[in-house]
């Protein structure tokens, strides 16, 4: 791919190939000409005093997502993308969906949401006064119409590849597009907990291959893709290893070292990553110990995953 493996540049410069920037991504986008991003892709600090954020009132951390995203608007290209990832501010147990607050600031900026694609996770913290929360959202703008989309890129299998057309003209013919179908908007991906292969000290990391499916649908080789809020490195890695550009702002010194120890491992070879459509390990059929309940004798285990199918006719008694 490359006769000498790229720098890690620390401004940015249409030139390189990968740019870390050690601050603030307000400092570091103003320096960036207009329309020069592909993507932006980004999960931003969710205000919930983690150790790289400062709990501040809410209307103060809208007003100061709505400047980045006003700079992020103004790299993105006529034909870019802009794609914002977040959870949920919790107050005291009551939750405040982000995506729902931060919208209006991409609306006022007239640019049209695309999808709001629902992330599904399985591990997380256990709530016992509301549901736990297994989800994230993906908020995916486009800055135009003419915007770049190769769903073909990311099409996973269909699960009747073999269904033919049973008549009209194409009558015996396959159905299904040869190349899978589109992954629709609910995507089920492993967030890095503790034995994740991607997992570092970094309390919030995405996993690359949700950034992965972003880059190939929403980018062309040789683009570049901005993270404002860079952490770990996630975004970039996952652009390099389809032959796009990277750059990103964080202003953690140790997750800047973790970034670029990670990009250098990327570009080695040597980063372990979850590979892109694994489906996710079901450790029962994997037959591990620990799956079933030891206070359950065999065949009332079947009774319990069964329970969700009885049905009570409406209005008998029980
Ligand atoms: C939710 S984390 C992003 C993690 C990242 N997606 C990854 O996979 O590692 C948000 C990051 O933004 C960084 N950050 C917070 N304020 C920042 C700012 N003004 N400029 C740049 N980075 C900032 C934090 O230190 C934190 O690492």
């Amino acid at each position: 791919m490359f006769d000498r493996l790229p720098e890690i540049a620390a401004a940015f410069d249409r030139r390189e190939r990968i740019v870390v920037f050690p601050g603030d991504c307000l400092e570091f986008l103003r320096g960036i000409p207009d329309e020069t991003f592909q993507l932006v892709v980004t999960s931003p600090p969710y205000n919930l005093g983690k150790e790289y954020e400062k709990r501040i009132h809410l209307e103060h951390y809208v007003e100061q997502q709505r400047e980045v995203i006003r700079e992020c608007v103004r790299v993105t290209k006529a034909t870019g993308s802009v794609c914002w990832e977040v959870g949920n501010y919790v107050d005291n147990g009551a939750i405040v969906p982000l995506d729902a607050l931060l919208f209006p600031i991409f609306q006022d900026l007239k640019l049209r949401c695309r999808n709001r694609i629902v992330w599904h996770f399985e591990h997380g913290l256990h709530c016992t006064r509301r549901f736990s929360g297994r989800y994230e959202s993906i908020l995916w703008f486009t800055k135009s119409e003419d915007y770049f989309f190769d769903l073909d890129a990311v099409r996973v299998p269909q699960k009747y590849p073999g269904k033919k057309h049973f008549k009209g003209p194409r009558a015996g013919q396959y159905s299904c597009n040869p190349l899978g179908k589109n992954p629709g908007d609910v995507w089920i991906i492993p967030n890095v907990k503790s034995n994740h292969v991607e997992k570092t000290e970094h309390p919030c990391q995405f996993p690359v291959e949700l950034i992965e499916r972003l880059v190939l649908t929403l980018t062309r080789e040789d683009d570049w893709v901005l993270d404002p809020f860079l952490g770990t490195g996630t975004s970039i890695i996952a652009a390099l290893r389809h032959d796009r550009r990277g750059a990103g702002a964080e202003t953690h010194s140790r997750y800047v070292e973790i970034a670029r120890s990670r990009i250098h491992q990327a570009l080695q070879g040597t980063l372990p990553v979850r590979p892109m459509n694994r489906p996710v390990f079901n450790p029962r059929d994997a037959g591990r110990a620990l799956t079933s309940a030891p206070w359950l004798k065999q065949g009332e285990l079947d009774g319990v995953l069964a329970l969700g199918e009885k049905q009570t006719p409406y209005g008998a008694k029980k």
